[in-house]
């Protein structure tokens, strides 16, 4: 697996770097975002969607309460925040295996609480903050060394 460490110092800093990683994704691809309350997950979420064709950049925001949100990008997104579940049953209720690997692009905002549950080749994406009130972001991309469909020919 190959990491990159990636640091920002603002959040249009942290949408940009979305928007550039948004173009190597392909339908099926499931990201898990960790990292804790205002450490910029939702932020790069709209980036992301930026990226992919969704411009409507205050559409975008994290769907705590309502767990899924969907964006007509060029490849629909599943922008999920499981936050507030805590639950096995919970977990299993929100039906991800239907998004998962679909035509879509699932984004899982507090991903850490599913583990177990997450494709095997998905890609994480840790946020952390270097001391509150503090503009500085760390982002560390976790690339799988074998994606799906990327895989070269026998
Ligand atoms: N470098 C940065 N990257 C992302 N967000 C930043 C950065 N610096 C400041 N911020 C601010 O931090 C907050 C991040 O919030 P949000 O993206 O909703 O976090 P989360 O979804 O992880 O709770 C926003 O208010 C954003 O403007
Ligand atoms: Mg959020």
């Amino acid at each position: 697996m190959k990491k990159k460490i990636y640091v920002t110092r603002s959040a249009e800093e942290t949408m940009r770097l979305a928007e550039k990683l948004a173009h190597s994704l392909k339908a099926g691809d499931c990201l898990a975002l960790m990292g804790e309350l205002g450490s910029g997950k939702t932020t790069f979420v709209k980036g992301l969607a930026y990226g992919l064709g969704f411009k409507k950049k205050d559409y975008v925001s994290s769907p705590t309460f309502v767990i899924l949100k969907t964006y007509p990008a060029r490849i629909p997104i599943y922008h999920f925040d499981v936050y507030r579940l805590s639950t096995l049953d919970e977990f299993q209720g929100i039906g991800l295996e239907e998004f998962i690997g679909s035509q879509g692009i699932c984004v899982i905002e507090w991903a850490d609480k599913l583990e177990g549950l997450l494709p095997p080749d998905h890609m994480r994406v840790e946020f952390s903050t270097a001391g509150s009130g503090d503009r500085l972001r760390k982002i560390v991309v976790h690339h799988l060394s074998k994606r799906r469909g990327k895989r070269k020919s026998p």
